[in-house]
């Protein structure tokens, strides 16, 4: 069983490693920051609540975060192994995932893979990233580009540049992940769990290693 969290500054490439995970293992990812772009898109309350602090390059509040991961957790398709991505992001909300897994689900982390890439680059990635609104599908305009330019090649979507890739808000972005996230590799560094992985390679290399780990 494989329940993982995967860590890495925004535009290291856990959304386009967990693609290649969940078809070889066969486990689901969870991404808050999807469901937060599907809260914002239906016109949720917690979209609109949401939308303020994403547009920012802010997280949003710990407790908010935190009681969305729990119920996604125990919904029937996470019981066979999950990805968490982009969650936790503070110390609290990986306090409160231990918590969580041990009293309410009687599971433990697995693994939690850091994927390690410059801020330099992470700028170049984020401002070319295309995702297709229809079927999720992500894209870069140079480094993976799609057949056609700017449709999706899965289903012929026009693809979109998302709100927060912005240089300004991911520079922001970059800033709450080094004064709040980067604490995590200590916090899981101490609990034995921590494997730190090259994100600076092509995805393929990139993929070979997580596959290592997780095999
Ligand atoms: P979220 O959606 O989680 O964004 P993020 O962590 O900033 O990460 P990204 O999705 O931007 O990047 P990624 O690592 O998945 O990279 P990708 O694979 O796409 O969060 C958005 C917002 O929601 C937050 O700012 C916050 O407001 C809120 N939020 C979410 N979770 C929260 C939480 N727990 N607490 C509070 N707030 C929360 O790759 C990027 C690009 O690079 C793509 O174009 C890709 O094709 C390309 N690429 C990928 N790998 C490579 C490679 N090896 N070489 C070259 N190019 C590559």
């Amino acid at each position: 069983m494989i329940n993982m969290v995967f860590l890495g500054p925004p535009g290291a490439g856990k959304g386009t490693q967990s693609e290649q995970i969940i078809k070889d293992f066969g486990i689901v990812q969870v991404s808050t920051g999807d469901i937060l772009r599907k809260a914002v898109k239906d016109g949720s309350e917690l979209g609109k609540l949401a939308k303020q602090y994403m547009d920012e390059g802010k997280l949003v509040p710990d407790d908010v975060i935190i009681g969305i991961v729990k119920d996604r957790l125990k919904e029937n398709d996470c019981q066979n192994g999950f990805i968490l991505d982009g969650f936790p992001r503070t110390i609290p909300q990986a306090e409160a995932l231990d918590k969580m897994l041990k009293e309410d689900l009687n599971i433990s982390l697995t693994h939690v893979i850091s994927l390690e890439v410059d801020d330099g680059k992470i700028i170049e990635r984020l401002t070319g990233r295309r995702t297709c609104p229809q079927c999720g599908r992500g894209y870069h305009i140079s480094f993976d580009p799609p057949q056609k330019q700017e449709i999706c090649d899965e289903c012929n979507t026009q693809l979109i540049q998302r709100d927060d890739d912005k240089e300004e808000t991911i520079k922001k972005r970059l800033n709450v992940y080094h004064e709040q996230t980067v604490q995590l590799k200590d916090y899981y560094g101490k609990q034995s769990i921590l494997t730190t992985v090259d994100g600076e390679k092509t995805p393929d290399e990139v993929y070979k290693n997580i596959k290592d780990i997780l095999s």
